[in-house]
Parts: structure tokens; sequence; C-alpha cells
């Protein structure tokens, strides 16, 4: 049996698969974001190991009880969430997390010193944006001298429970390459870069593929877990990554959309030049050698999650009702939904998120629809660049929490006039994990474990009617963004 994890933001997940990839178990923990000022987001990530010891307790009895042996475990986490440890191992601060908007003045500074937008973009391979790690170290190093002083190594999310399930430090290229402290053109920690920022290689984990494995679980956890002897840890890789692989998006034309706290549209691609304008990221696969597109939304189920958290007392299967039975255009609500800032395509922390278009004939229904809409025009803004640079889209698959929604899948397959795959299995990140532990521990590749689990459960087809009623919306969610932009600041 294999074991994925998920370090999410909003919690952790485990599923426990066997070797045909059939789910046996799926066990959670919940997590909570402090906020210590506006703009700010963290995670002690001591939390995270506590909630990964619990899913990987009870699953460890789970495998017991179907009479099987956990052989391997792979980890998927957020991405370019900071986390800085100490000689020791000790975590010497909070995580600052991929959606915290602090380091907007040090992005600003990070790209002028490498002489502007466009030779940032030829070096790095993306625009330096505040979720990204790089601006994070170059603000510790400016307001918290102490801690940086003492850092031994920067980690991302996942590579610190692979830590803390092994004693070993590695991280894998599908995490390094969303640092901005990493080459994608050579596939290395790049010098050119930590040269000019003046940051130490020593800071940095050596680099792995994503299917190797890093070690085995340490003896005392072993006996703590009840696990059986000699467990490999496979490197795992980005949350992202992991969740694209899980649906097996793994060659160019294959696109999948991820609708979970963020929103994700991920494209692999067999180019090796970003997007010249910056709006999508361009990041290493955990599929070796392959590279993708990615657009993000910084809050997409999120959005609805605030809603609901503040003012409905509905659960989802009746907010799911209600919301189909509002017109399209959501009765003249129009919703922008940048409650924590942009990335894609607008490359803007500051913005901020909008009703619009209210009278008094709106119900409380025409709100929420009004969020759905706005996380599915945002969805079809990123797609739209996507497309722009992958030309031939062949697959589109949906995952995430989001995704059990049908209303968001028809509305996506509507908006942008192509069918919709769903896949059987809807884990996300953790299921793509799983097929990394599986890789590691067997001779198949990351791709052929997942053509080889991967398995649809239905399509959503396209209405051109609604496609249209849309269009006349979604030009106007555009040209909203445009219009406030400058009030946003
Ligand atoms: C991607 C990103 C988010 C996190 C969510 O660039 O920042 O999707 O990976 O965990």
């Amino acid at each position: 049996l294999y074991v994925g994890l998920d370090v999410g933001t909003t919690g952790v997940k485990g599923v426990l698969v066997d070797e045909n990839g059939k789910i046996i178990d799926i066990q959670s923990g919940h997590l909570t974001i402090q906020t210590p000022k506006p703009g700010w987001s963290e995670q002690d990530p001591l939390n995270w190991w506590k909630a990964v010891l619990k899913v990987l307790k009870n699953l460890s009895e789970r495998s017991k009880e179907a009479g099987g042996r956990i052989r391997a475990i792979s980890t998927s986490g957020q991405m370019h969430s900071l986390v800085a440890i100490g000689k020791n191992g000790e975590v010497l601060r909070n995580a600052i997390l991929w959606c915290d908007q602090r380091t907007y003045e040090e992005c600003k500074e990070a790209e002028s010193l490498l002489g502007g937008e466009e030779k940032t973009l030829k070096i790095v391979g993306n625009s330096i944006l505040p979720g990204f790690t790089l601006p994070k170290i170059l603000w510790l190093r400016k307001n918290e001298p102490d801690v940086y002083g003492k850092i031994y190594k920067v980690l991302l999310p996942k590579d610190f429970i692979n830590y803390m399930l092994t004693g070993i430090i590695a991280t894998e290229h599908s995490d390094a390459s969303g640092t901005m402290l990493y080459s994608v053109s050579e596939g290395r920690w790049s010098d050119q870069i930590l040269d000019a920022f003046g940051i130490s290689k020593k800071f940095l984990p050596d680099i792995l593929e994503s299917n190797e494995m890093i070690g085995k679980v340490r003896e005392n956890l072993v006996k703590m877990l009840n696990l059986d002897e000699e467990v490999a840890v496979v490197a795992g890789g980005a949350d992202n990554a992991c969740a694209a692989l899980g649906v097996s998006v793994i060659d160019p034309g294959d696109v999948m959309i991820s609708l979970g706290t963020s929103g994700t549209v991920v494209a692999p691609t067999g180019s090796k030049v970003p997007d010249p304008y910056g709006r999508v990221h361009f990041f290493a696969h955990v599929v070796p050698r392959t590279m993708y597109h990615m657009g993000v939304m910084l809050s997409a189920a999120y959005s609805l999650e605030w809603f609901k958290h503040r003012f409905l007392k509905e659960d989802y299967e009746v907010i799911n009702r209600q919301v189909m039975k509002v017109p399209i255009g959501s009765n003249g609500v129009i919703f922008l939904p940048y409650l924590n800032g942009e990335r894609s395509p607008h490359k803007d922390p500051y913005a901020k998120g909008v009703f619009f278009g209210i009278s008094s004939y709106n119900s409380k229904w025409d709100f929420v629809r009004a969020i759905f809409e706005g996380v599915a025009f945002g969805i079809r803004d990123c797609f739209e660049v996507i497309e722009e640079l992958n030309t031939s889209v062949k697959n589109i698959r949906t995952t995430g929490g989001g995704a059990r929604s049908d209303v968001w899948n028809v509305m996506i397959a509507d908006l942008l006039s192509r069918e919709i795959q769903k896949p059987l299995i809807n884990e996300g990140a953790s299921y793509g994990a799983a097929m990394l532990a599986c890789s590691g521990f067997s001779s198949s590749s990351p791709d052929q474990i997942a053509r080889r689990w991967f398995k649809l459960e239905t399509s959503v087809k396209p209405s051109l009617e609604n496609k249209k009623e849309y269009d006349k919306f979604y030009y106007r969610f555009r040209d909203l963004y445009k219009g406030l932009k400058s009030f946003f600041h």
C-alpha cells in the first residue's frame, strides 16, 4: 500500500491506496491561518506536523485492518511558503504562506536588481510576486535579522514534513522552481540569482527528482505510528503539480482546473519559454523534465467559503440548489474575487473584492451566484492566457473541493465553451502524491502510473447559448477590474 499526503492551507489530508490506485481510506486534519497584520498569512509548521502524525496514525491502523503493508509515503504541499529552520532542525518562526502579501516592496527591489521586468522574466522564468519564496527571504533579512542570522536551511512545507519523517533535508524540482531561486533553463539552483541577492547556496537543500526516494521513516516514528519496518519516503512535490499528476494532466494539451482555496489552471508544455508578460507562472512538473504554465487565482473556493462563513447558515447542498435557480448574470450583480489581491493575470497584490451592480431587487442568492460566476470568470481569464501560450488544448479536467459542485463544472464548461472532464477520484494533490510514492517504490515513472490509475467519471458538455449569455457579463467583469484598478492602491 502507498500513502499520499497533502499539507494544504486549510488542512492536511492523507490517502491510503493499493498498487492499482484504489482508495482504501482517507483521513484529514484541520488547520487554521494566523493573520497577525492585514495581508499577512502565517502557520506554525509544527501544527502541520501534528496533523500529519494524526493522519498517518489513522492510515496505519486502516492498513492493518485491510491486511496490507505501507511501503512508501510521499507528500505534496502548499507551494512557495517559507519555512526557516536552525542548526538543530528547530523552527525559527512561523511559516510565511503563499497567500501572504507583505513583500510587495521586496518584489519591486528584486526585479530592479535583476535589471527590470523583462530581464527578470528571462533569468527567473517568472515575474517575482509577493507569494513567492525569494521576496520572503529578502523581507526576513531586512525585518527580522535575528531570525535570518540563525537560518540553517530554507525549506518548503512538504520538505519540512519529509525532514521530520526521515531526518534528511532535501527538496525536488517542482517546489524548487516556485522559489524564484531556481533556473528553469538549467534545472538547478541559479548561481546568477543567488549571487545577485547575496544568498548562500548553503541555505538551500539538494534537489532530487520528485519520485526519488529520500530515505526511510525514522525508527522512533515507526514504533509510534505502528508502521511496518522500512517505510520509504519519496520526495513528493508542489501541490498543484501533484494535483495535475493525480488527474493525469501530464502532456502538452492536457489542462487541469483546480478549485481549492486558490484556483489554478495548470497546462504542461513542451515549450521552454515563459509567458512574455509573466501573467501566468512557469514551473517544473513532478514528471521529470516536464514544465507547465499555471494561472493562479488567490481566492477561488475561498471566496465562497469566506461568504458562507460570514453571512450564510445554509450548507453547500442548499447553496448549490439555490444558486442554480438564479439566472446567468446573477440579476446584475458582478463579483470580483480579489479578496487577497490577485496573481493571474493581473499581478496585483492590492486588488480587492468587489460586489458591483446591486439593486433593491437583489436577493442574497444573487450575491452567492455572483461569487460562483466571479470565480469562474477568473478561471476563464487565466485559461485565455494559457490558450494564447498553448494553442491546442485537448483535455480539461477539474479537481479540488470546488469541483465537487456541478454548478461550477457546468459554468466553466459553458464559459470556456469546452467539454469539462470530471475524474472519478477527486482527492486533489494527495492522490498525485500517492502516485509518486508508488513510482518511487516501483520501476514505473510517475506518468506511467498516472495513465494506469486515472479514470474518468463523466464529462460536462458546454451550451453555446449559455456561452453567449455569459460573454456579456464576462467582458463587463474584465472592464470592471480595469476601471477600478487605480482605486485599489
Ligand atoms: C500556486 C500557489 C497556491 C498554493 C496553494 O502558485 O501559490 O496554489 O500552492 O497551496
